[in-house]
Formats: C-alpha cells, sequence, structure tokens
C-alpha cells in the first residue's frame, strides 16, 4: 500500500516511518501542501495522508479521483479544510478523533499562565540579567472564572485543570452533555461573566467568528481569550480592535485566521506580509505559538498510529471506524448500516 504524504515535517517522519513499515505501507513523503495543483504528486497512490492545511476542496477531489486515489487519511482532528460533502462516493475520509486532549488542554494552560505571569517578558529579561520586577504583576486564577466554549475531549480536560486551580468553570456547548459537573450557561451569560474564555468547539459555518465585535462587546474589560481550536473561530480583525481598546486583557492564540500559508514554516529574515498577524504579535499582552499545542510525543505516537490502523482497517474491511461523511458526521446512519459511508 502507497500513500503519499503531504505537509510533511521531521518531526512526523520517524513514528509514521515505524507505524507504516510495520504494518506494509510505504509513506511518500512531500514537503508540499495538497491542493489541486499538486494532487498530481498522489498519482500511484492508493491514498493521501494529510494535515490541518492541506486544501482537499471539491477540485482537488475531482483531481485525486482522477488519478485513482480513493482515501484521505486526515492525520489530526478537525476536517474543516475537507469538502466532505463533495468527496461522497469519491474518497473515504478518515480523521483522528482523539490523540491527546491532554496535549491541547495542557498547551492552552502553558499560555494563560505564561500571559497571567508574564513568563515570556520575565524570561527575556533573565538572559539579559535584568532582574527588576515593574510590569510584571500578574493575578491568582484562584477565584477567577473561566468560559469553556465546547465541552468535548479537550474542553473537559481543559475545565477540569481549572477546577484544580481553584476556578468556577461556565460551560458552553451546542450539544450540553448530561455531564452534571459541568455547569452549563448560555453563550451571553459565559461571555459576561468570564475572566478568561478558551475555545474549545470545532469551526463550522455556525462556530465561524463566534469571537466578534459583539460578543466582544459582552464581555468583561480586561478578559483573557486563548483559542487552541481554529483561527477563524475569532474575528481577528475585531480582537485586534478589542486589544487596542483595552477591553480585551490579553490573547494567547494557538491558532490564526490566515494561518495556513504561514505557520509550521521559518520566516525569520523576512518581512512579514500580513501586517494583522505582525501587529498581533507586536503587542505585549498577545501570545501567538503556531498551531504546536498538538505537538507532543504522546501525541505524536497516537497520531501515527491511528492513522496507520485507520488506513488498515480500511484496506482490510473497506470501512473504517474513523470515518467521516457528510451525511452520517461521525456517528449516524451510514456507520449504522454498514459501518461505511458509501
Ligand atoms: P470534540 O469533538 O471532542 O469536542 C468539540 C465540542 O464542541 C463538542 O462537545 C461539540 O458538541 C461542541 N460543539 C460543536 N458545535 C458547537 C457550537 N456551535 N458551539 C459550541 N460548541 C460546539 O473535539 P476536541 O477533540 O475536544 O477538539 C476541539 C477542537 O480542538 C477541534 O475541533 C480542533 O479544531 C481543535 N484542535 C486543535 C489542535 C491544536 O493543535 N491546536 C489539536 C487538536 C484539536
Amino acid at each position: 500500500m502507497k500513500y503519499a504524504f503531504f505537509d510533511t515535517k521531521p518531526y512526523d517522519k520517524p513514528s509514521f516511518e515505524k507505524y507504516g513499515a510495520e504494518h506494509g505501507i510505504e509513506f511518500k513523503f512531500f514537503e508540499t501542501k495538497l491542493n489541486r495543483d499538486t494532487a498530481s504528486l498522489a498519482k500511484g497512490c492508493d491514498g493521501v495522508c494529510i494535515f490541518v492545511n492541506d486544501v482537499i476542496d471539491s477540485e482537488t477531489i475531482d483531481r485525486l479521483y482522477d488519478i485513482g486515489v480513493r482515501a484521505v487519511a486526515l492525520r489530526c482532528a478537525g476536517y474543516n479544510n475537507v469538502d466532505v460533502k463533495h468527496a461522497f462516493g469519491k474518497l473515504h475520509i478518515f480523521h483522528v478523533p482523539a490523540y491527546s486532549p491532554y496535549a491541547v488542554a495542557e498547551h492552552a494552560i502553558a499560555m494563560l499562565l505564561t500571559s497571567v505571569r508574564r513568563i515570556h517578558k520575565a524570561y527575556i529579561r533573565t538572559k539579559d540579567f535584568n532582574f527588576s520586577l515593574n510590569g510584571l504583576t500578574g493575578f491568582d486564577m484562584h477565584g477567577k472564572t473561566v468560559g469553556v466554549i465546547g465541552t468535548g475531549r479537550i474542553g473537559r480536560v481543559f475545565a477540569d485543570i481549572c477546577k484544580g486551580f481553584g476556578m468556577k468553570v461556565l460551560a458552553y456547548d451546542k450539544f450540553p452533555s448530561e455531564d452534571e459537573n459541568i455547569n452549563y450557561v448560555s453563550l451571553d451569560e459565559l461571555f459576561e461573566k468570564s475572566d478568561i474564555i478558551s475555545l474549545h468547539c470545532p469551526l463550522t459555518d455556525e462556530t465561524k467568528h463566534l469571537i466578534n465585535g459583539a460578543a466582544i462587546d459582552r464581555m468583561k474589560k480586561g478578559v483573557i481569550v486563548i483559542n487552541t481550536s481554529r483561527g477563524a473561530l475569532i474575528d481577528t480583525e475585531a480582537l485586534l480592535a478589542g486589544i487596542k481598546s483595552r477591553k480585551v486583557g490579553a490573547a494567547c492564540l494557538d491558532v490564526y485566521e490566515e494561518e495556513s500559508d504561514i505557520f509550521f514554516n521559518d520566516f525569520s529574515g523576512h518581512i512579514m506580509d500580513d501586517d494583522t498577524l505582525a501587529r498581533l504579535i507586536s503587542m505585549p499582552n498577545v501570545l501567538v505559538t503556531s498551531h504546536q499545542a498538538f505537538l507532543t510525543e504522546e501525541a505524536l505516537n497516537n497520531i501515527a498510529e491511528t492513522t496507520v490502523s485507520n488506513i488498515v482497517e480500511f484496506a482490510e474491511k473497506g470501512f473504517c471506524e474513523n470515518e467521516l461523511c457528510y451525511r452520517c458526521g461521525k456517528t449516524e446512519s451510514c456507520k449504522n448500516s454498514r459501518r461505511k459511508c458509501f
């Protein structure tokens, strides 16, 4: 079996080579991203293996189908970059629904603590033997109210860690769980009462720009916004305006609306063309990491293991437990019948 592996980074190879070799899968590694122009590189392959910023739009799907590709193995959880509806009847799409919710939740906490206690500033100061504390005053997490939007795998781990700090947790989810330990409130109430707001819901048409000017208007002055989910959950211009007006006290961003041509690449020594990102990064109260939240050894191993097992399961049975389709979404009809989408 041969899979074309797009957007390869050095840290991807060891785990995929190991698990691939164990199951007779040859990965053909390409550094380029998959899109309509690069789809032809997958000629001769059974499938493609892609990440968050590869673009699988209708044209890419048609081109892949025409050259005989029949499967797309996402090595990530989110699939907003795939036209799943157009793929129906052509390409089977599988993803890795969970690989380490701890990796992402812990990164969100790391960013929050860094921001609140000014660790990013202190690190640079002491490196320069500057031991002044001026401007480094933080606040206690204990007793603060955190609003968690999306109480799935990652949101719950994040909420549990916050409870450990002695914080009050408010939650909003379009599909609330029955867990009585989660204090669900309306989105407006969450905006109004939270000192810190963390996003853990998927990007959909409905959640695009969930954090916009109107939402920021409702928030407390000095609110900290954390986004480790998907960039377009936040209207970046509105966030920037909120930061400039001092309404938003800090932002911790692991994802960015326009990240696809920027993140995961080294632009040091170049002029940054994206003025919005450059302005954000220039703010003392904004922390940006480049879609790094998933990057732990445990997560990389789990991603490779599950991706390979998806590929093997599909090859052996013709269906895959982690298959996606626009009809069944994640759980319903198709999977109930023959556990396959078409
Ligand atoms: P999950 O599927 O377990 O949980 C998502 C939750 O969001 C569910 O409870 C769902 O009901 C809720 N939800 C769906 N629509 C909603 C809406 N309109 N409003 C509010 N809540 C809504 O997903 P998981 O594993 O917790 O991942 C969350 C997100 O984290 C993913 O969608 C992905 O975008 C992002 N992610 C980011 C990574 C990174 O490296 N920065 C790595 C992995 C995931």
